[in-house]
C-alpha cells in the first residue's frame, strides 16, 4: 500500500470526507485485487461496506447522492443493500448469470490486464414485479457495494436540458466510488419521445445518456432497467454489454416463493400447490403480496395461524388488482 493512499486515507477522515476516504480506501482494495489477494480484498470491501459487524453496519456513512443543479432533490437513493441472491425466485439463467457476474465483476482488473471487455453495462428487462429492482440490489449484498438507485423520474426535468445534465451528475458520482447504480424504470426516457412536442429535444436527451453510458470507464457497475422493451429502439440494445430477461415466474417458481416466505409462518396446512396454480400468469410481486396480505388479515382478527380462509379472501384482491 502506498504512503500516498495512507496519507489520503488520514486526510479525508479528519476533513469527514467520506468520498475521498472511500475513493482511497477503493484504491487500496483495487491494489489488492491486482495482487491476487482476492480474500483480504473482499474483506476490504465488506468491511468498507459495514458489513459482518452489527454495530459497524449501524454506523456505515454513505456518500451523499448526487442531487439537481439547485440542489434540491437527489438524483439517486444511495443505500446498503438489504437482499441478497438467495433471497429471490430467479429464472435458472439469471441466477447463474448473475452469480457469474458477482465473481467476474470482482475479478475486473484481471479481465482488463488480458484485454478481455469487462461486462459493466447491464439492461434488465420484463414484466414489473418480477425482481429486476431487487436483483440489482442483490448484486449489490454480492458484492458489498452500495446500490445507487436512480428512478428516471426524479432525473427528467421539464426543462430536457437539465435531463441530460443530471444524468451526468449521477454517472460523475459514479466515477468518484464503486457503487452498483440502477437506472430504474429506464423506459421513462424513451416514452417520452413520442410526444411530438418534445420528440426532437428528447431523442437528443437518450443519445446523450447512451454515449455517457457507453463512454463509461469508472469503477461502478451500470444498470438499466425496463419494463417495455418495445420502447426502446435497437440502438439502445448494442450499447449495453448483457441483455438480461426477468419473465414472469413459472408455477414451479410460485410454489418455490410461496414455499419460502411461508417457511417460518405458522398456517393450517394450506395447500401450496393449489396456490401456486392459481397464482399462474401473475408476478413474483403478486405471489409475495398475497402471503402478506393473508398474514394481516390472520393476524387483525387474532389468529394464530393463517388459515385457507385467509388465503382466499386475499387471494381475490391480488387477482382483481393491476400488476
Ligand atoms: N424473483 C423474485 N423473487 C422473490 N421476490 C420477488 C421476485 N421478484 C419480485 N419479488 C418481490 O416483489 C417486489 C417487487 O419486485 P421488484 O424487484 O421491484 O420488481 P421489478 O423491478 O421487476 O418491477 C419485491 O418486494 C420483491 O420482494
Ligand atoms: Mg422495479
Amino acid at each position: 500500500m502506498a504512503g500516498r493512499q495512507l496519507k489520503e486515507l488520514f486526510r479525508a477522515f479528519h476533513a469527514r470526507d467520506e468520498l475521498a476516504f472511500r475513493r482511497a480506501a477503493q484504491e487500496i482494495i483495487e491494489e489488492e485485487e491486482g495482487k491476487h489477494h482476492y480474500a483480504l480484498a473482499r474483506d476490504l470491501q465488506r468491511l468498507l461496506a459495514g458489513a459482518g459487524r452489527a454495530d459497524v453496519a449501524a454506523v456505515t456513512i454513505l456518500p451523499d447522492p448526487p442531487k439537481d443543479r439547485e440542489g434540491d432533490w437527489p438524483l439517486a437513493e444511495v443505500r446498503e443493500a438489504q437482499r441478497t441472491l438467495e433471497d429471490l425466485v430467479l429464472s435458472n439463467r439469471v441466477q447463474v448469470l448473475f452469480s457469474e457476474l458477482a465473481e467476474e465483476v470482482r475479478r475486473w482488473q484481471e479481465l482488463d490486464r488480458a484485454g478481455i471487455p469487462r461486462r459493466q453495462r447491464l439492461l434488465l428487462q420484463g414484466p414489473p414485479g418480477c425482481g429486476k429492482t431487487s436483483a440489482a440490489e442483490a448484486l449489490a449484498g454480492e458484492l458489498g457495494w452500495p446500490f445507487a438507485l436512480v428512478r428516471l423520474d426524479s432525473v427528467v426535468s421539464s426543462y430536457l436540458g437539465e435531463t441530460a445534465s443530471n444524468l451526468r451528475r449521477v454517472l460523475d458520482f459514479a466515477n468518484e466510488a464503486r457503487f452498483v447504480v440502477l437506472f430504474d424504470e429506464f423506459d421513462a426516457l424513451g416514452r417520452s419521445r413520442d410526444d411530438s412536442s418534445e420528440h426532437g429535444e428528447m431523442k437528443r436527451v437518450v443519445t446523450a445518456f447512451l454515449q455517457m453510458i457507453d463512454s463509461y470507464r469508472g469503477p461502478s457497475l451500470l444498470m438499466a432497467a425496463t419494463n417495455h422493451p418495445g420502447l426502446l429502439d435497437t440502438a439502445l440494445w448494442r450499447r449495453f454489454d448483457e441483455v438480461i430477461e426477468f419473465p414472469l415466474p413459472t408455477v414451479h417458481d410460485l410454489r418455490r416463493l410461496l414455499r419460502v416466505r411461508l417457511r417460518s409462518v405458522p398456517h393450517d396446512k394450506i395447500d401450496i400447490e393449489d396456490l401456486a396454480s392459481r397464482l399462474r400468469g401473475l408476478p413474483h410481486a403478486a405471489a409475495e403480496k398475497l402471503v402478506w396480505d393473508a398474514r394481516r388479515l390472520a393476524l387483525l382478527a387474532g389468529r394464530p395461524k393463517v388459515t385457507t380462509d385467509d388465503f382466499s379472501a386475499a387471494y381475490d384482491a391480488v387477482r382483481a388488482r393491476p400488476w
